[in-house]
């Protein structure tokens, strides 16, 4: 009786657990099959983020191109806008260079006829008092109706206008060049401080003895910029404060390092005790041509240029100018990131 029991009791465990094998296994494969979903699905999502990323980048290429065109076409828009000033600015000295030459041939002609003239009452072959005396008198007239005396003095005039008008012209070429010049493009690390230095050193014959240079350097990170361009921008700066200058002078160089959110920035100032700038004409320093100085000494196109460089290291420019006091301007060159910048 008790072993018919164990074995009921045996057989019903046996089946029980036969059961929760069962249920087990089942439970098991609907796991693995809900995993091998789940596993399918995470694949599935994986190959859309991996699609939407692909369209991201190609977003971002897209978006690159149209910044490279825009950056592109602000630039050749401010070209457009520069040839055509440079255009005017240019014509000017070869108008007037061309009637001063066509006067010169004028001159010259009757120059010829007087010459040949004199040259006849000279010659041997005259031997008559009379007809000698006749062309002395036609030499005489022929002075008079050219006003000889005036033209000798005029052709010293025409002469030296034609001269300061093609210096003037190959003034502007010279400054315009600067924004052309082959080292645009070498772009590299470049130390700040260095760079005024040597700028200061390449100034110095123009630099009067009675100014004075006060150095105000603080510590910075080499910066990826164009050597050629920054040192021909910080010239630029130089030389007008020189020439701000008429005695006494103090220029001040004075570089820093500081932080704008994430943004490291380099700050450089160049200050002077000059004749400063009144109020009303800081809006038009930077336009192209705009000058105080006087003919054949300036172009107006150095801060135009100051300003394009700057602009191209991402950077800004600023003046602060009381009127016989001084000027400072401060160039803010931004550390960017160096794929960045090539694109500039
Ligand atoms: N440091 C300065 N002090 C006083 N005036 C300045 C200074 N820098 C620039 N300027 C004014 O801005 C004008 C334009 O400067 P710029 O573009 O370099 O042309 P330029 O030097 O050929 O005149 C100058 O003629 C001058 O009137
Ligand atoms: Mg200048």
């Amino acid at each position: 009786m008790i072993n018919m029991t164990n074995s009921t009791a045996l057989a019903t465990k046996l089946v029980r657990e036969q059961i929760a094998r069962k249920q087990a296994e089942t439970l098991l494969e609907e796991k693995s099959m809900a995993l091998f979903r789940a596993n399918q699905e995470l694949h599935q999502r994986a190959q859309k983020l991996t699609e939407q990323h692909e369209q991201l980048n190609l977003k971002v290429t897209e978006l690159d191109e149209s910044h490279a065109q825009l950056a592109q076409s602000e630039k050749m828009a401010a070209i457009g806008m520069l040839v055509a000033s440079v255009a005017h600015e240019i014509n000017n000295p070869v108008g007037f260079i061309t009637s001063n030459l066509e006067m010169l041939a004028d001159y010259r002609k009757h120059c010829l006829d007087i010459l040949k003239l004199q040259e006849e009452i000279t010659s041997p072959h005259i031997t008559s008092e009379q007809t000698r005396m006749g062309l002395i008198q036609r030499l005489e007239r022929m002075k008079k109706e050219v006003d000889f005396d005036y033209m000798q003095e005029e052709t010293a005039s025409l002469l030296e206008e034609c001269l300061l008008g093609a210096s003037r012209i190959r003034n502007i070429v010279t400054d315009l060049m600067s924004f052309t010049h082959p080292k645009d493009i070498e772009w590299q690390l470049v130390d700040i401080n260095e760079l005024l230095q040597k700028t200061v050193k390449l100034a110095f014959n123009e630099i009067k003895f009675q100014t004075d240079i006060q150095w105000d350097l603080g510590e910075l990170d080499l910066i990826y910029s164009s050597e050629g361009r920054l040192g021909q921008a910080f010239l630029n700066l130089l030389m007008n404060a020189v020439h701000s200058i008429e005695h006494d002078g103090l220029i001040t160089l004075s570089t820093c390092m500081t932080q704008e959110g994430d943004q490291k920035i380099a700050i450089i100032e160049i200050s002077d005790n000059g004749n400063g700038i009144v109020e009303k004409d800081l809006a038009l320093i930077f336009e192209p041509f705009y000058t105080t100085k006087k003919k054949g000494q300036g172009t107006g196109l150095g801060l135009h240029m100051v300003k394009s460089v700057v602009q191209n290291h991402a950077g800004k420019i600023e003046v602060k100018s009381t009127q016989g006091e001084g000027t400072s301007f401060r160039v803010l060159l931004p550390y960017k990131d160096i794929k960045n910048m090539k694109r500039i």
